[in-house]
């Protein structure tokens, strides 16, 4: 059989995954689905491209690891833009079919966890949510015990000659991220003196603050369209996701913005 459009996408399956749980169907249940849906093709593709921008990190590749960050960040933009889609459903629209979800909820999205680890927002209680052996778990155990992107930085910088403080490149990769000021001096001489490196940095601010964004535009979509009720997900909803707000992900790059000048 020759390939075709159809058949190289498989639009076969890809068209017959979205099947609205409620009566009628309600005619906004489509649009929740495949927005949920889209979501976890570009969570996979943002897992893809994050995959690859460490390994170019491992190689010193600078250049492409600057274009692969430029991609991720494209797409965290169009992610955060989506969100626009979903607010043009009214929250009676929502509520009309909002029990059929039971205690499904984004909250369970384990690809949404595993971008997190990547980033260094390691917390091995989101792995008790997902069955033992099941694939979410493996992955996520998976991802548990691999370096992050930000440890991928940093054996970068010591890979250019930066010295990269040793307790920090033989850090225990399974806990999170954490703020580390024998690290800031590097990081202003960077700045100051290190012009692609200094860029990665801005762009990883950029990955940072785009995700930092997406929670914003997450909790407000949340709180026009539910109120403040709980969560399916069995959270308080909107209270718990104001909690997940302004935590940033590489603490150290915007920690040093203070002191950032041209210097001597
Ligand atoms: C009407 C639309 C939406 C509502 C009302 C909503 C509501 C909520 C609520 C209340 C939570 C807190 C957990 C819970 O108790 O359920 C949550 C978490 C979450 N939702 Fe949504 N959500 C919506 C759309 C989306 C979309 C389109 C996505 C895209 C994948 C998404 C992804 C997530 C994620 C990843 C979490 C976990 C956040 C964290 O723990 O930091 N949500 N959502």
């Amino acid at each position: 059989m020759p390939v075709t459009y159809s058949s190289y996408l498989k639009l076969d399956q890809l068209l017959s995954l979205q099947q609205p749980l409620s009566d009628g169907p309600e005619h906004d249940e489509t649009l929740f689905i495949i927005i949920h849906q889209v979501y976890e093709l570009w969570f996979k593709e943002m897992l893809h491209e994050l995959d690859y921008l460490k390994s170019l990190l491992g190689r010193q590749d600078t250049p492409r690891a600057l274009a692969t960050l430029k991609r991720a960040l494209t797409i965290l933009t169009v992610a955060v833009a989506q969100i626009d889609v979903l607010e043009t459903m009214t929250p009676l629209e929502f509520l009309s079919f909002r029990e059929r979800l039971e205690s499904g909820s984004g909250f369970q999205s384990f690809q949404f966890r595993e971008l997190e680890f990547v980033l260094g927002l390691k917390n091995p209680a989101a792995l008790e949510r997902y069955p033992a052996a099941s694939e979410p778990r493996r992955s996520l155990e998976r991802r548990l015990h691999e370096p992050t992107l930000w440890d991928a930085f940093l054996h970068f910088l010591a890979g250019g000659g930066w010295r990269v403080p040793p307790e920090l490149l033989a850090r225990d990769v399974t806990a999170p991220v954490s703020p580390a000021p024998a690290l800031r001096p590097i990081l202003l001489e960077i700045y100051r003196r290190d012009p692609m490196a200094s860029t990665l940095c801005e762009r990883l601010v950029d990955l940072d603050e785009g995700l930092q964004e997406w929670r914003y535009r997450h909790v407000k979509m949340v709180q026009r369209t539910i109120g403040t009720r709980r969560g399916t997900g069995g959270s308080e909803g909107a209270a718990y996701l104001m909690t997940t707000l302004n935590q940033p992900v590489f603490p150290d790059l915007w920690a040093i913005r203070t002191e950032l000048g041209p210097g001597p």
